[in-house]
């Protein structure tokens, strides 16, 4: 199987090479050059992180998500922290807009995220609260999100980020008030307050084999053999060029489709230390391309979003100091080849 997708994969890269690019596509009449119309029919859905005050003040920015993408992430609107500014005061206003948004132009949204140990509200601490009163406020606030948003949101990221990167599990107050097993309440929880959507485990540094994702692989297997109601696993995707790039991603992918849950790339981008040049523009685009080349190639990988597609809005800069360049897009909205290197593996790689 493995082997004939990669076959397979070779022969078309071949056939295409040496043919018009209009004639490789499968429905050329559509192909409007974005990535959204290379994704069509490929199986993967392609997304991007949306911000949501870029999408208000910027008409450019606005026109290229409904272009490019078919499906769209909150980057900050659906965090606790947004969503429940006071104890019992909902805002889901900037959430709502977007989901708007997606309806209207036809996209999914993938929600982000319920239970994590960062961009809570402040009043959510320890000191103010018992652990079983911690409990309680995970269960409403995990109801009442996806409740909201019930029937409008495909798919989840339930937990986020649970483990360290040696594989033991991360210390948040979750961790420390509720014990491990908070993460199989929280999924079971989403489930029941929509049980249709998609609910999906999400870190960092665990798109290779190694002992982060080998504690996620273990947690997956645990959770579906108890029957918790975790449908997918997803891999942030957070490169950088100054480390080595992952090289066993689709091994890694494999494993998880063999446990049935589906895969997804959820926050792509590939960082750099500035300035940019030649070189390092082309290997980001390697680094983009190797994580779509195993989504598509494995068999249960759902979607591929990228954390931002201009280097205008990224998060890169005001996080990793000296670097950036981190997306498709340039600061102008301009294709960098990472761009090309999109459209051309969802069109060459199909399943
Ligand atoms: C980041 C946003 O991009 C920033 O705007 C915000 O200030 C901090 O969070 N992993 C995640 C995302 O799951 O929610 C984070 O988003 C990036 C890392």
């Amino acid at each position: 199987m493995r082997f004939g997708r990669i076959a397979a994969f070779l022969a078309v890269s071949l056939a295409v090479a040496g043919s018009a690019p209009a004639s490789a596509h499968p429905s050329p009449g559509h192909d409007d050059g974005s990535l959204r119309a290379a994704a069509r029919g490929s199986g993967v859905h392609i997304g991007t992180a949306v911000d949501m005050a870029a999408l208000a003040a910027d008409a450019p920015y606005k026109a290229a998500v409904a272009r490019e993408f078919d499906t769209v992430t909150p980057e900050n609107v659906m965090k606790w922290e947004v969503v429940e500014p006071q104890p019992g005061v909902y805002d889901w206003a900037a959430a709502d807009q977007l989901v708007d948004f997606a309806r209207r132009n036809g996209q999914l949204v993938r929600g982000h995220t319920l239970v994590w140990h960062s961009q809570n509200p402040a009043w959510l601490t320890e000191a103010n609260y018992t652990p079983a009163q911690l409990r309680a406020l995970l269960k409403k606030h995990i109801f009442d999100e996806v409740g909201h948003f019930k029937g409008r949101v495909w798919a989840w990221d339930v937990a986020n980020e649970v483990f360290n990167e040696d594989g033991t599990l991360r210390d948040t107050i979750w961790l420390r008030a509720l014990g491990p097993d908070y993460i199989a309440d929280a999924f079971r929880w989403a489930h029941q307050a929509d049980p249709k959507t998609l609910l999906f485990l999400n870190d960092y540094n665990n798109e290779g084999v190694n002992a982060k994702s080998d504690a996620y692989y273990a947690l997956t297997k645990k959770l579906r053999a108890a029957g918790v109601p975790v449908q997918g696993y997803g891999m942030q995707g957070h490169l950088a060029l100054q480390y080595n790039l992952p090289g066993d991603v689709l091994e890694n992918v494999r494993r998880f489709d063999r446990l049935g849950v589906k895969t997804a790339f959820t926050e792509v981008d590939v960082r750099m230390q500035l300035p940019s040049d030649t070189a390092k523009v082309q290997a980001q685009a390697e680094g983009f391309g190797l994580l779509l080349r195993a989504c598509l190639i494995a068999k249960n990988c759902v979607s591929y979003t990228v954390w931002g597609f201009t280097d205008k809005y990224s998060w890169v800069p005001g996080v990793f100091e000296g670097e950036g360049s981190a997306t498709p897009f340039d600061e102008n909205l301009q294709p960098k080849p990472a761009y090309d290197t999109l459209r051309e593996t969802f069109l060459l790689v199909r399943r």
